[in-house]
């Protein structure tokens, strides 16, 4: 047991209570950004005349020591060491000696803690917003090639009007894209600097923060040290934003894993993205897809756990709080590698576009296109609905699409259609004429394609 506190204490903790307490099993993961805080600390330290130049440059020099031997694996960070605070501090003191020990002037595990844990979901954030906008490479990419790619739009997981694939995907693009600048929203948020709240009310030492916030680049100092060294605020919102993420990424699983199934044949999943059975030899199983919308459950349950454990905790800091850091880890982690694999089947995956389109004829999507076509001819769109509705009826009866019915079997229903409805109804015109903004009309994507384009070689 290594602990920074021991002085008022007359007898040694309960190893269960500090294995209870300990939290190295899982900080440990930011020794970098511990090392990082602490170096920006004594530059400050030593700016203000707090500590000598000769103290600043040992101690760094011993932290950089630290990091490098972590690095290279010749320093093992372990769970002798409570806290990955104690571990850096108690290292840096074995090191070099008594100005090790000045490491901590002005500053508390809380500030401290606090700042480690920004720094690390900082990054986290940058690299959230590089896998999303590598799948929005791989979208946009996809639709560009897909404009006249016919498939139908559902409703109710009912065939409803015909779209096409661009389009299709286009809506994810727009949920994803969302996700970005909620990513960004948030990193400009919490880019504010909490060293220096010490405890939580400040320090008497005549610390500069502003310089130490700019030395880690945040956009300044936090302004209260009392929400400082309790705020998770970032982390409820980081927490919410990927589960919005893994929410699109599960709808759009079970989108593939629909059109993956036999039933419908829409897609192929490549193999490398692909799983078997151990005993049905015919299987190709969706397994990725799966696991992303399964995996959805934990950083849900990650979100509800934080804005549980924050609920009733009393200013400032209490080690409540510690609880923050696996659930975040693990959403951080699961959210990250769902983004990466989904990225790689869709960026692999093959449609099958003959299927596709078929599937729009044969399912009526073009219906309203037949109502639409008698109302262009001077039939009030409630009889029209009527018309269409018989024309269907006779083609389920016969087991045929709209397009395969003979002019005379139109007129028999209505004498107003004339050979041009073929036209009217093909999947072609049905998309063509959809040319509102933000409909799949080839000219009104193309100015959404374009869009997009400037989206990401902007941001
Ligand atoms: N391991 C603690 C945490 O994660 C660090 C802060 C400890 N502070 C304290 N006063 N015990 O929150």
């Amino acid at each position: 047991m290594a602990q920074l506190w021991g002085g008022r204490f007359t007898k040694e903790t309960d190893q269960l209570v500090y294995n209870f307490n300990a939290s190295i099993s899982f900080d440990k993961k930011f020794y970098e950004q511990d090392i990082r805080g602490s170096i920006a600390h004594v530059t400050m330290l030593a700016k203000q005349k707090i500590l000598t130049e000769d103290e600043k440059n040992q101690i760094i020099e011993g932290l950089e020591g630290i990091r490098s031997d972590v690095e290279r694996g010749v320093l093992e960070i372990t769970d002798k060491y409570e806290d990955i605070h104690s571990f850096v501090e108690a290292n840096l003191i074995d090191r070099i000696g008594d100005a090790g020990k000045k490491l901590h002037t002005g500053r508390s595990r809380n500030d401290q803690v606090a700042l480690d844990m920004k720094l690390y979901t900082r990054d986290e954030i940058l690299e959230l917003d590089r896998l999303l906008k590598e799948l929005l490479e791989v979208l946009l990419r996809l639709m560009k090639e897909n404009t006249e790619t016919y498939m139908p739009g559902f409703t109710h997981l009912q065939k409803a009007q015909p779209i096409t694939l661009a389009h299709h995907l286009g809506a994810y693009f727009e949920m994803f894209k969302r996700d970005r600048s909620r990513m960004k929203d948030i990193y400009n948020r919490m880019n504010y600097c909490p060293l220096g709240s010490g405890a939580l009310a400040g320090t008497t030492y005549p610390l500069d923060r502003e310089y130490t916030a700019e030395l880690m680049e945040f956009a300044g100092p936090t302004m209260n040290s009392m929400d400082s060294v309790s705020d998770r605020d970032y982390l409820i919102e980081l927490l919410s934003a990927m589960s919005t993420v893994m929410m699109h990424l599960s709808r759009f699983s079970e989108e593939v894993i629909i059109w993956n199934s036999n039933e419908y044949q829409f897609v192929e999943i490549d193999d490398a993205y692909s799983t078997g059975s151990s005993i049905m030899p015919q299987k190709k199983n969706p397994d990725i897809a799966e696991l992303v919308r399964g995996k959805t459950g934990r950083v849900y349950g990650a979100l509800m756990s934080l804005l549980t454990t924050m609920k009733g905790i009393p200013l400032a800091y209490n080690k409540d709080m510690q609880e923050d850091k696996e659930l975040v880890f693990d959403a951080i982690d699961t959210t990250k590698g769902c983004l990466a694999l989904f990225t790689g089947m869709i960026n692999t995956i093959r449609f099958q576009k003959k299927r596709m389109e078929d599937s729009a004829k044969n399912g009526f999507t073009n219906a309203t296109d037949a109502a639409d076509y008698l109302v262009n001819h001077g039939v009030p769109f409630r009889d029209a609905h009527g018309i269409v509705g018989q024309l269907v009826l006779h083609c389920i009866e016969k087991n045929i699409a709209l397009d395969d019915m003979t002019l005379e079997e139109y007129k028999a229903i209505s004498p107003v259609f004339e050979e041009d409805i073929y036209d009217a109804i093909s999947m072609k015109t049905c998309v063509e004429m959809r040319n509102t903004t933000g409909a799949p009309g080839k000219s009104a994507m193309g100015d959404v394609i374009m869009a997009y384009d400037m989206y990401l070689n902007v941001e």
